[in-house]
């Protein structure tokens, strides 16, 4: 028999995620503080699963053993037989240590402690702990069941019997099981900074509107959004928050630096499709934005913010938060990105995105632009990412 996997937290993500072990056949407790939350996660799994059935992606034996897989609880002491616990409630420091210090006296002392945290460190949550060896970060993305990236973050107490048993687990569950390391954004939150943050910088340039950006990211880099379309989708406060705080927790280095024109939306309520207004209007008699579809400028617009991502996908290796096919992995199934941002510097030539670097650097004068050093020293000894 499988083992029991419980869940804290039965909202957006905890739901979801109760959702995709139960498909894997385990046995899942899903606890919320909320009562109301737990028959809207039921009401809401039963919506999902009729769906499913009448597209014949599940038949009606596996929706009701999925149903009955998940069992919905009040109290975390429902939680003893537990193997492994995802932690999935509300993004704050101090309620996750006192749910963690009470949960390490309800399970048993092999149950492996996981949290499903976007910004806060895995080291920092688990110092709670007597045992800190068991907690590990297992982050999803949102929708949980659709998104196949799931990053594994061990924190530097986590051991790697525990490591090794999550990546296992969780690629047995269908997902693709990226390891990174314990750093601010992860490797998604972290390496896509630069598709809204300089997307917004080129607009606040005056080089382009929102709607040319939009098409030039969509139209010749092959983006399923455009920076503008994603950052009013995702909600302008959610992306400036989470700008805003890896660049904190970067010790406020430059190229994470949030932007004054999203802080202005943000603060006007033009939260983007949820307020009705964001970078678009979404009203229903709005007109509707024309692009300027003007291919050299539209160019300039996709090297410059790709030459970007690039750079900070390079970082990401250059520091060892993941390796090269993790980071091209986790933006493909994670943000869903045409191509692996690494895989793609190899295609236009690593000496250009180089260059297109030292260019910006030396027009803005900002560190923001500066060139990573993997990127000169693989420049200089004619390396590529991937074999040529
Ligand atoms: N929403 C996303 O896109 C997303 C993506 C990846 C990771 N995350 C992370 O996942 C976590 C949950 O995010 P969410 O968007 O699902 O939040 P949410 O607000 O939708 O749900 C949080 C749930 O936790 C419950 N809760 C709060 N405190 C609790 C407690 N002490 N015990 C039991 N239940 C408690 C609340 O009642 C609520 O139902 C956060 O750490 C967040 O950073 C969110």
């Amino acid at each position: 028999m499988k083992e029991v996997i419980g869940i804290i937290g039965a909202g957006t993500m905890g739901a979801g995620i109760a959702q995709v072990a139960a498909q894997a056949g385990h046995q899942v407790i899903l606890v919320d503080q909320n009562q109301a939350q737990l028959d809207l996660a039921k009401a809401n799994l039963e919506i999902i699963l009729n769906k499913l059935l009448s597209k014949e992606k599940i038949t009606s034996d596996q929706k009701s053993s999925i149903s009955s897989a998940i069992q919905y609880e009040i109290n975390n002491t429902s939680l003893a037989s537990c193997s492994l616990v995802i932690e999935a409630i509300v993004e704050n420091l101090t309620i996750k240590h006192s749910v963690f210090s009470a949960l390490q006296e309800i399970v048993s002392d092999t149950c492996i402690l996981a949290t499903n945290t976007s910004s806060l460190s895995i080291a920092s949550i688990g110092s709670v702990l007597k045992n800190p060896s068991r907690i590990i970060g297992i982050h999803f993305f949102n929708p949980a069941p659709l998104m196949p990236l799931v990053e594994i973050i061990p924190a530097v107490q986590t051991s790697q019997k525990v490591i090794d048993n999550v990546m296992t687990l969780i690629g047995a569950w269908g997902k693709t099981a990226v390891l990174c390391k314990d750093t601010p954004g992860f490797i998604v939150n972290r390496v896509a900074r630069p598709f809204y943050g300089e997307a917004l910088r080129i607009f606040e340039e005056g080089i382009a509107d929102f709607a040319t950006i939009d098409w030039a990211m969509t139209t010749l880099g092959g983006f399923k959004m455009g920076p503008f379309t994603l950052m009013d989708y995702i909600g302008n406060d959610i992306n400036y928050t989470v700008t805003e705080s890896v660049f904190e927790a970067f010790y406020y280095d430059p190229r994470f630096k949030p932007s004054l024109t999203q802080m202005r939306y943000k603060e006007a309520g033009y939260l983007g499709r949820k307020s009705g207004k964001g970078f678009y209007d979404y009203s229903e008699n709005a007109a509707p934005t024309k692009a300027k579809e003007d291919i050299d400028l539209g160019q300039e617009i996709l090297d410059r913010i790709l030459a970007l991502l690039i750079n900070e996908a390079v970082d990401a290796v250059f520091m060892q938060v993941s390796s090269v096919e993790g980071v091209d992995l986790a933006m493909t199934k994670g943000v869903n990105y045409p191509k692996g941002l690494l895989k793609w510097a190899d295609e236009i030539g690593l000496n250009e995105i180089l260059l297109r670097l030292e260019d910006l650097q030396l027009t803005y004068g900002e560190d923001r632009y500066r060139p990573n050093p993997l990127l000169r020293k693989m420049v200089k000894e004619n390396l590529n990412f991937y074999p040529k």
